[in-house]
């Protein structure tokens, strides 16, 4: 990824709206079929062909970031379970119980940009503690886009998702951060979830950047699977992720990608 941060245009960042909301509708669409015996492979098919039916490329679908250049990823969602924090990989073994929670990540290409977006869903009813896990790692990404607003700086945000999130009794997976994203899907800068605020890179009108904590319910520390992706809590215990694509404005943050078609 190189380190320079590409600035968008009104209309530009239009089309990155485009692109985020059609991530949205994609997540709207898994949410009629998470439930209790669905397969995860099942979600990534209704995913592929729900985004190419509407013009649209699955972004992560043989994307080969740096620390793993030789193991390019080969589906159109993440989707990780329970203590999975990110990069879970779809599978026909892989049946959602009742109870589970399932973060689902998903981007795509659409005229020339990319979107982001993660929501971590609930199968069926499950525990008062893992419904409080996705209810903070949530907060924590809004108050997260609050603070990214020309004039900030990226650790305003940092410190606004780490303080919510670890006064809440959780705790921040650091190892994996937010990005810029557009042209690419990860662009410059980093926007690290843990930090310090007045800290980091200066916030200009017409940055775009993925906002998306990775919360855990217990220790902040993360393994890596021997698929050489799939990423979990060290001590197993549940995790959350929740992310949006934003544009940075004077005064506001713009949300490009929503929940509206999860939540509603
Ligand atoms: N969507 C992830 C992110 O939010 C990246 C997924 S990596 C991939 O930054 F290889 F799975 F695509
Ligand atoms: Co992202």
């Amino acid at each position: 990824m190189s380190d320079r941060i590409i600035i968008k245009t009104k209309q530009e960042i239009e089309l990155i709206r485009e692109s985020s909301l059609l991530v949205s509708k994609t997540l709207g669409e898994l949410a009629k079929h998470i439930k209790p015996g669905v397969l995860t492979l099942e979600l990534d098919k209704i995913a592929e062909d729900f985004i190419r039916s509407h013009g649209g490329i699955p972004a992560f679908k043989n994307y080969a970031p740096s620390f793993n250049e030789s193991r390019p990823y080969p589906f159109t969602l993440c989707t990780s379970v329970n203590e999975e924090v990110v990069h879970g990989m779809p599978s026909m073994r892989r049946m959602l119980q009742e109870g589970d929670i399932i973060s689902v990540d998903c981007g795509v290409l659409l005229n020339g940009f990319y979107g982001d977006s993660a929501y971590t869903f609930a199968v069926g009813e499950i525990a008062p503690a893992k419904r409080r896990l996705m209810e903070v790692t949530k907060q924590s990404l809004y108050k997260g886009i609050e603070k990214a607003v020309a004039g900030n700086r990226i650790g305003d945000i940092s410190q606004a998702i780490q303080v919510h999130a670890e006064m809440s009794g959780f705790s921040i997976v650091r190892e994996m951060v937010g990005h810029g994203v557009g042209h690419a899907m990860h662009e410059a800068p980093e926007v690290p979830n843990y930090g310090r605020r007045n800290s980091g890179l200066r916030l200009v009108e017409g940055m775009v950047i993925a906002i998306e904590p990775m919360v855990n319910s217990g220790k902040r520390f993360i393994q890596t699977a021997s698929d050489g992706w799939t990423v979990y809590a060290a001590d197993k215990k549940p995790s959350a992720h929740y992310e949006h694509s934003v544009a940075v404005l004077k005064g506001k943050a713009e949300i490009l990608s929503t929940f509206e078609f999860i939540e509603n």
